[in-house]
């Protein structure tokens, strides 16, 4: 029976051989094809070993298929037949070199692909001052609650990214930037649950939370300075102690922000301690190892509740020189006891000291600890105002090698109410864009809860045009809330002065830009909808300035600002592309907004002047003859067409032309055009590729 099904079939002869006495349960016959000749030819070879069949006998199987369980010694004869090894050989080529061509476009993919932006680069920084934003107890304070129920207010701007000024516990001497503890929040703004809850939501809406860090000081009631204080050989050296003469504490001649000597005598400790602001806000000794790593740990601990970021608060005054030594005075001929204000002397020993750009560098490498999550990049932000020494302003700012902050606050266009006009408008802009190192991300600052208001500063003809500069220019823009219904500034008189830096002269309080957000025409303008009470007075123009009202009108300067912010992340040129200042006069500034690659771009044209202006701008080749007003701050000129040798502006009018062409302006003059992430489009793919 075996022999007989050897005789049948090529495998059983095998099956034999290989003495495996059970039948192959994978056997097929071929009845197709007539096997007898190599059937005899076998036989005649009486149980020749198939393993020492020569190659050359392989064409005589040709007519048995191959079938499955085919043993693996006839199964190679079959392999290596011209018909199996050459699509074979061809299939293993294709496969190697389909491997090494997805390499080579991965690698090109990522060579060429420009950097996304991150959300800090797409999206305005709302400021919250939160006293004044929204009070939901009806103490007359703002609290996070109360910025809790206002969030569809971002959502509706398009925003993504709020800055909340101090809310951690404090005594309030200068409005939550004298911390009693860092940890905990204050109680007048609500519970550590409350800022848990509002940091939920925000993300879940995908806003971002920039919290307000504030490492040069704290308030004297922070346990810190109560043991040093006192002596505690632990806390010795946490704050900045000199011996002094109790009656006549000073040091040297240094002199605090808010005016007058930065030392103040110590009873308990017999000894000065410095502060570069109030009293009540001594200086840390970030000389101490053990200072730097509570504000280390302080860092890691807001990150791990999640924060986004931080605005680190007065950095340049961080370290003070330890020799201790008088400062120069600017008008040495001045009597050194009428030395009290910050103009005074020339701040070589109290600002931007050796060693601080490392130490903010060291904060920087701890964020970036928590910015690996992906999609969770913290973001960091400094403040310091260098006034004239813009140099020192941009030391703020990564290098390609060490990363610092992702930018430095620009404070510049703080001075565009000096002289505004259109050359003035232009330098200020050209500060920054030709001081900032190559490849770094602009940002624009017209209002703080520092300065005044824009509104009234510049005047209320501006607002709509400096909105439309803000969001049209390339970076990030902060606004300052109520800037995007432009709020102005409120009179404060001695008696209703909050601000201890307005306490003996009343010009120099920070209250006129600290009142209530306008959110309606109700009872207290719907800040404190709840008691007669808000902690600054409301602007009187709050029926007509306010959200709800604005939301409600086409033309106004809150649906102008969303307009353009939902434009400006809709369109590449707006937000990433080349910025080219094309003119500038004594009225009018006017520059453009392109992306090689990409036709359509942007012309803006902006009336810094109380007179209407004519503007000829026909020597630019890339502009068509004849141009279009997508938006202008006066509504009714909308979509009006001009010739562009004709660009008629009314006095302190701002306008947003959009427009075709294939000629790029920056590619014939670079001197006038900077580009932050540098990119071209490639419009048959619709892809942006680096360039
Ligand atoms: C920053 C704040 C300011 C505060 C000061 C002291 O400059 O913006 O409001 O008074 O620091 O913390
Ligand atoms: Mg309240």
């Amino acid at each position: 029976n075996r022999s007989g099904t050897a005789v049948r079939t090529l495998g059983c002869i095998i099956s034999i051989d290989m003495d495996l006495g059970t039948r192959n349960a994978g056997f097929q016959e071929d009845k197709s094809e007539e096997p007898t000749a190599q059937i005899t030819k076998f036989d005649s070879e009486e149980k020749s070993d198939a393993m020492s069949l020569k190659l050359d006998t392989v064409e005589e199987y040709n007519q048995i298929k191959p079938y499955a369980g085919m043993p693996k010694e006839v199964l190679l004869l079959y392999s290596s037949q011209a018909r199996y090894k050459v699509p074979r050989e061809i299939l293993f080529w294709l496969t190697v070199a389909c491997t090494l061509a997805l390499v080579a476009l991965t690698i090109t993919v990522i060579a060429l692909s420009p950097r996304c932006l991150s959300w800090w680069q797409m999206s305005p920084v709302y400021q919250i001052y939160p006293r004044s934003f929204k009070d939901s107890d009806g103490d007359g304070v703002g609290d996070l609650k109360g910025i809790l129920e206002q969030l569809d207010h971002f959502d509706y701007l398009n925003i993504k990214a709020v800055w909340i000024s101090p809310f951690y516990r404090s005594p309030m001497k200068d409005f939550g930037y004298d911390v009693e503890d860092f940890r905990d929040i204050d109680p007048l703004f609500g519970t550590m649950q409350d800022f848990e809850e509002l940091l939920a939501e925000m993300h879940k809406r995908d806003l971002k939370l920039i919290m307000d860090f504030i490492p040069n000081h704290t308030s004297d009631k922070h346990r810190w300075f109560n043991l040093s204080r006192s002596g505690d050989p632990q806390y010795r050296d946490y704050y900045v102690w000199t011996d002094c003469n109790a009656s006549n504490p000073k040091p040297n001649n240094w002199v605090s922000i808010f005016g007058n000597s930065s030392w103040s005598y110590d009873k308990v400790r017999g000894q000065c301690y410095y502060h570069q602001f109030l009293k009540e806000q001594p200086d840390l000794n970030l000389r101490n190892p053990h200072v730097r790593k509570e504000i280390s740990d302080l860092i890691h601990f807001w990150l791990e509740k999640g924060v986004d970021g931080f605005r680190m608060d007065a950095v340049k005054h961080i370290f003070e020189a330890e020799h201790l030594r008088d400062e120069p005075q600017v008008d040495p001929d001045k009597p050194p006891e009428e030395i009290t204000t910050e103009w005074d002397l020339h701040h070589d020993y109290t600002t931007t000291q050796v060693g601080l750009h490392d130490l903010l560098r060291e904060w920087r490498a701890e964020m970036d600890i928590y910015s690996r999550e992906p999609g969770r990049y913290r973001f960091l932000v400094t403040e310091s105002y260098d006034y004239h020494e813009i140099e020192k302003t941009m030391m703020y700012y990564s290098t390609p090698l060490v990363k610092e902050g992702d930018f430095p606050f620009n404070f510049y266009l703080l001075d565009l109410p000096q002289n505004t006009s259109g050359l003035w408008a232009k330098h200020l802009i050209d500060l920054w864009m030709s001081n900032m190192p190559n490849g770094q991300w602009a940002n624009w600052v017209v209002g703080n809860h520092d300065r005044l208001r824009i509104g009234t500063s510049a005047g209320p003809s501006f607002i709509r045009t400096i909105n439309m500069m803000l969001l049209s220019l390339p970076g990030t823009v902060t606004t300052y809330y109520g800037e995007e219904i432009g709020m102005q500034n409120i009179n404060i008189t001695q008696d209703q002065v909050q601000d201890p830096a307005g306490r003996y002269n009343v010009s120099l309080s920070r209250d006129p830009q600290r009142s209530p957000m306008q959110w309606s025409d109700d009872m207290n303008a719907g800040f404190n909808p709840k008691t007669n009470l808000t902690w600054l007075p409301i602007h009187p123009d709050y029926k007509t300035v306010n959200v709800e009202a604005q939301m409600n009108d086409a033309s106004s300067v809150l649906a102008q600002y969303r307009y353009l912010n939902i434009l400006r992340e809709s369109e590449m040129p707006l937000h990433r592309g080349w910025f080219c200042h094309v003119h500038a006069d004594a009225r009018v500034f006017s520059y453009l907004r392109e992306l090689d690659g990409l036709s359509r771009a942007f012309l803006v044209v902006l009336n810094f002047d109380n007179e209407p202006a004519v503007t000829d701008l026909s020597s630019i080749m890339e502009l068509p003859s004849q141009v279009n007003v997508l938006v202008s701050t006066v509504h009714t000129n909308k979509g009006k067409s001009m010739p562009k040798s004709q660009i008629q502006t009314e006095a302190g009018e701002g306008l947003l032309i959009q427009f075709s062409s294939n000629m790029k302006f920056n590619h014939n003059h670079k001197e006038q055009c900077y580009i932050s992430e540098k990119a071209c489009y490639l419009e048959a793919m619709g892809i942006l590729y680096k360039c």
